[in-house]
């Protein structure tokens, strides 16, 4: 990369998973923009490989660096970076996440022939007919989705509050929304953010686990139709998070976009939309002028309710 160092005339972004998918296209959309781009990815090679195959298409303003999210050390030694090299931040996309799920699609292809002219709910039936949920990777989802955004966010939040104008966006997913949550107390209270606290985010979190563990989801009413739970209950979650923080610090402007149905791998491709279009609402809040919205929501690119 060049003139890494003491950018501090210079916009820096970090994205979270940006080895491929949405992640990879909003490094590139970033850079193309002028953005300095910390592109971070879990595999040193994987992220590597990205860097280079944006190299290639003239983006020099790319770097690696490792992040393991789920992983809080990870993002201490990102940040020291960050400080090192450039002294603030301004952009922090938190993009990395997983479905929870194991699936017995061994080969997307074929699977996207089995697919072909069904509607897009036909299409997420069949995705999860061919899906198992099993605790453990529940566990890692909430781990992932919720715990490992968070912990990328504090070790991150010094840095944007050093940059005139810190902005965080957290890819979400409509599917967390709270009118898929059957429990009208659970409803309430994760959209009660004048009182939540992130310790009480802490103990939902381990409530929904034990609820998994314990066969009892429906029984608190959490969001079990039409599947992918643990990955909805993360998204909720990491919502309430975002709103929190967003009151919390009224200097930055911390907001989630639910992308759309996007062709990546987490679907097998079958998605509506390219990476270009679910990437367009997370630039619109990345780039937003300072004084825009904070704590807010963006389905694709228009603003909408957490409910
Ligand atoms: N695609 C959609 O239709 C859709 C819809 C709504 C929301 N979203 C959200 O959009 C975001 C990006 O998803 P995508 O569709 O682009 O999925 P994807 O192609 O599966 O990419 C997921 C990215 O997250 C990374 N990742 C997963 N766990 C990680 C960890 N512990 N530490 C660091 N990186 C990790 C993956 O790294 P590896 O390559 O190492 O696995 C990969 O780079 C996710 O938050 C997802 O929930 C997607």
């Amino acid at each position: 990369m060049e003139n890494i160092g003491n950018q501090s005339d210079k916009e820096v972004a970090v994205v979270t998973g940006g080895n491929r998918g949405i992640g990879l296209e909003v490094c590139k959309q970033l850079a193309s923009n002028g953005v300095t781009v910390v592109l971070t990815a879990r595999d040193q090679k994987r992220g590597a490989e990205a860097v280079s195959i944006l190299g290639k298409l003239g983006l020099s303003n790319i770097v690696f660096h490792q992040l393991y999210v789920s992983d809080p050390s990870s993002a201490v030694h990102l940040a020291d970076f960050i400080k090192e090299n450039f002294g603030k931040l301004d952009i922090l996309v938190n993009n990395a996440g997983i479905a929870g799920t194991i699936t017995e699609i061994s080969n997307p292809e074929t699977f996207r022939q089995e697919v072909a002219g069904m509607d897009r709910t036909e299409r997420l039936d069949r995705i999860r007919k061919h899906t198992m949920e099993p605790y453990k990777q529940a566990e890692e989802c909430l781990r992932t989705n919720y715990h490992g955004t968070k912990a990328v966010t504090k070790a991150l939040l010094p840095l944007l509050q050093s940059s005139f104008h810190g902005r965080i966006v957290n890819i979400t997913t409509h599917s967390g929304l709270l009118r898929f949550f059957s429990g009208e107390e659970l409803k309430q209270e994760l959209n009660n953010i004048d009182n939540l606290s992130e310790h009480r985010l802490d103990e939902l979190s381990e409530l929904f686990l034990k609820d998994f563990k314990d066969g009892q989801l429906e029984h608190r009413g959490w969001p079990t139709e039409g599947g992918f739970t643990a990955y909805k209950v993360s998204k909720a979650i990491m919502n309430a998070y975002s709103r929190i923080l967003a009151k919390e610090h009224p200097s930055l402007s911390i907001n989630c976009v639910h992308p759309g149905f996007v062709q990546t791998d987490m679907n097998f491709q079958v998605g509506d939309l390219t990476v270009e279009e679910g990437a367009k609402g997370v630039l619109m809040m990345a780039l937003a002028p300072k004084g825009g919205m904070t704590g807010g929501f963006l389905n694709r690119t228009e603003f909408a309710s957490f409910v």
